[in-house]
């Protein structure tokens, strides 16, 4: 998709369809429409209620004259008050949803008036890629097309400093966008399709590509180095598992964030069985590992000056004649061991290695994203994601990246006493620590094993996934918090080092 800027007035931008942003309860028509023969229009509409300018209402004219545009399509940005970034991406998923159901050679967007153009025209054009790219990747008729050009509209009121401004924002948001997409992707692909052999290829290929170091453990590595969290999981399962290492250096003196994925690329509880219904969506499983690759390949090529290390523990969760059991003790990369006590507890297991490792290695701080608990979805519903860590600095910089691009978090405790719901008679832990406060009893088990590295913990359940679809969103994989992350590493960029260098 070639996205480019226009400064011109929007009677004049030759296009197959022109979109425009309407707010809702706005007496007003949108400042680029005056005086043109929309503004009568949209008015009009308006006052019969047949537009409200809600969030994702989406209204096609056809054939306005003096227009140059062959259609204009209205689209709802939601109250004024309320316009924040998450509504721009919204927004401009739901525009290019409608219209990408067909191949369209050019779509003009104008940039709805914001505090912050340069962020909103990114989250336009984050949400305007993720919504020409469906879940269905395995239709035999593609059913979604991207765009062949896609311009974003301003107008000629800006200065040269601005445009220049929102110009680079273009390419930010299209690098980001296809970064959603390429999680969003590795979520809706079959389980069957992603081994984590597979998977473990498909990440490296895409991660060389994007010029990250990538280094493989193959089975034999990952028992040489004593995961046995993750072999022990992966026990039930006739696929070996991976753990895959990336590596981002911008530079030697910039601190290193390590990103760590739960990337079981198919749960089913293992012995302790899912129920089917709840099995039908455990292809997400491995969101965590996609959202830290789409991250990476977003950074890279962003060349954002900051460092970044990912770990992604890659396995299925399966029932196999090997599968780990009730009552089995495994002994973790850290040496702490762990009596199993529920095997579809299964992501904290693998995590504990994986963090184990990360932070050997001496990151600043660890950051991890897990579809960790279900509890986690019933403390908070499907959109918003638990945040746990053990460090106020750095869980008060996640909250400020998300509160930019309007992806939700929500702070949960992390008290000592929820560790005693995970004491065993037999080991130093137990994997499952009851029914009451089931994110928190994961997260306190996380935390076991992230030493006094400053960490985050995200449990993602509620929001990597989408159950039904609407006109700003899809069923599938939603490419969850890549947004964020990036807004976060872009933010760190900009802060002086905590050690004094520049
Ligand atoms: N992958 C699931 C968590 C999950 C549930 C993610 C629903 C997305 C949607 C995880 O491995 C799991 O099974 N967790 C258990 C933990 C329990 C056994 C302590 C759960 O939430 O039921
Ligand atoms: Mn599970
Ligand atoms: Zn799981």
């Amino acid at each position: 998709m070639n996205i480019t800027l226009l400064r011109q007035p929007i009677e004049s931008v030759p296009t197959q369809w022109l979109v425009l942003g309407i707010f809702e309860d706005d007496a007003e028509p949108p400042q680029m429409a005056r005086g043109t023969t929309l503004e009568a229009r949209i008015s009009r509409l308006s006052a019969e209620k047949e537009l409200t300018g809600s969030l994702g209402e989406l209204t096609p004219l056809y054939e306005l004259p003096g227009l140059e545009a062959k259609a204009v399509l209205l689209v709802g940005l939601g109250p004024r008050g309320r316009f924040d970034a998450g509504a721009a991406f919204s927004a401009g998923f739901a525009l290019a949803k409608r219209l990408a159901g067909k191949r369209r050679e050019g779509v003009a967007v104008v940039l709805p008036a914001s505090l912050d153009p340069p962020l909103f025209a990114s989250a336009l054009i984050e949400g305007a890629i993720a919504g020409t790219r469906g879940p269905g990747l395995r239709k035999s008729e593609p059913a979604r097309h991207a765009f062949e050009s896609l311009s974003l509209v301003v107008g000629t009121g800006q200065t040269e400093d601005e445009s220049l401004k929102i110009e680079r924002s273009l390419r930010r948001g299209e690098i980001v966008g296809q970064a959603v997409n390429l999680a969003r992707d590795l979520v809706n692909t079959p389980p069957g399709e992603k081994s984590p052999r597979q998977l473990a290829d498909r990440i490296g290929l895409v991660a060389a590509d994007a010029g990250l170091s990538v280094d493989i453990w193959d089975q034999t590595r990952i028992r040489q180095e004593r995961f046995g969290g993750l072999l022990g999981v992966a026990a039930g399962s006739d696929e070996p598992p991976r753990f895959v290492i990336l590596d981002y250096r911008h530079d030697a003196l910039s601190p290193v964030l390590a990103l760590v994925g739960k990337g079981v690329t198919f749960d089913s509880g293992g012995l302790s069985l899912k129920p089917s219904a709840s099995m039908e969506d455990m292809k997400s499983d491995m969101t965590g590992a996609a959202v830290v690759v789409a991250t990476m390949q977003a950074a890279a090529r962003l060349a954002l000056p900051v460092n970044v290390t990912g770990y992604l523990a890659l396995t299925e969760n399966m029932t196999g004649g090997r599968a780990m059991k009730l009552g089995d003790v495994l002994t973790m990369r850290n040496g702490k061991t762990v009596e199993i006590m529920n095997t579809d507890a299964e992501g904290r297991l693998i995590l504990a290695d994986a963090l184990s490792y990360a932070v050997e290695h001496q990151p600043q701080r660890v950051l991890d994203l897990a579809t960790l608990t279900g509890a986690c979805m019933v403390a908070l519903g499907p959109r918003v994601a638990g945040l746990f860590g053990n460090d106020e600095a750095f869980r008060q910089d996640v909250i400020a990246a998300s509160a930019q691009t309007g992806e939700r978090v929500w702070r949960l405790p992390l008290d000592d006493d929820y560790k005693e719901q995970l004491k065993s008679h037999v080991a130093d832990l137990k994997n499952f620590g009851g029914k009451w406060g089931g994110a928190i009893t994961a997260a306190k088990f996380l935390e076991q094993f992230v030493g006094s590295t400053p960490w985050t913990h995200l449990d993602i359940a509620g929001p990597s996934w989408c159950d039904s679809d609407n006109a700003t969103r899809d069923t599938g994989g939603t490419g969850c918090f890549v947004r964020t992350l990036i807004a976060y590493l872009e933010a760190m960029a900009t802060r002086p080092h905590p050690d004094g260098t520049p």
